[in-house]
């Protein structure tokens, strides 16, 4: 497994559209191989998830993960790794809520986006079988984010007042604890 470079905002690699990976693609070494350094590159980088096309892979592939000992992240469900290949999202009910989100190609930045707050998610995992679940709340706001990087759309795009952008050190210390009161509602309302 390797570490990957994450591609930085203005990149023109994270303004493209990923394409669609065949099953004969996925089974491929060089696929399989891609996923690895996926997973490594985005643990390595404590992230929530990451997409290949953050690695300058554009393919539909992204990961997944929130584990408990994410120092970014201690008040979010825990997600086990989980990779989605041509990931369909679908929003079950017109509900949504605010979350507060960053990303590995935005330094140092954070900001409040809108996100559906029930989903159904369609894709396969990594080895071609098919999966189909429910993510609700904080962690539908993970899946929504991740898949909207295989469409060349990056959360800043998304948020609709710049006033809510924060550096990490800002964020920590100014609206970290109401956000965490916030995401506790909504974990509390919605489950994961
Ligand atoms: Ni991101």
């Amino acid at each position: 497994m390797t570490l990957r470079k994450i591609a930085q905002i203005g990149h023109p690699v994270l303004r493209t559209r990923a394409r669609e990976v065949s099953r004969e693609e996925l089974a491929s070494p060089e696929v399989q191989r891609l996923v690895d350094d996926l997973v490594e590159t985005m643990r390595d980088a404590n992230g929530a998830g990451l997409a290949a096309i953050q690695i300058h892979e554009p393919l539909r592939i992204v990961a997944i993960e929130i584990s408990g000992d994410n120092p970014r992240y201690p008040y979010r469900p825990k997600i086990p790794l989980t990779i989605l290949v041509n990931p369909v999202l679908e929003a079950l009910s017109e509900d949504t809520f605010d979350h507060d989100e960053g990303c590995l190609s935005v330094p140092n930045l954070r900001g409040r986006v809108e996100r559906h707050a029930r989903l159904r998610v369609r894709a396969w995992d990594r080895h071609g079988h098919a999966l189909d679940f429910e993510a609700h709340g904080v962690s539908a706001g993970v899946y929504q984010h991740e898949v909207d990087h295989l469409d060349g759309v990056v959360f800043v795009d998304r948020v609709a007042d710049p006033r809510t952008f924060s550096t990490w050190d800002n964020y920590e210390r100014h609206h970290r604890d109401a956000f965490v009161a916030y995401a506790k509602e909504i974990v509390a309302r919605y489950g994961g």
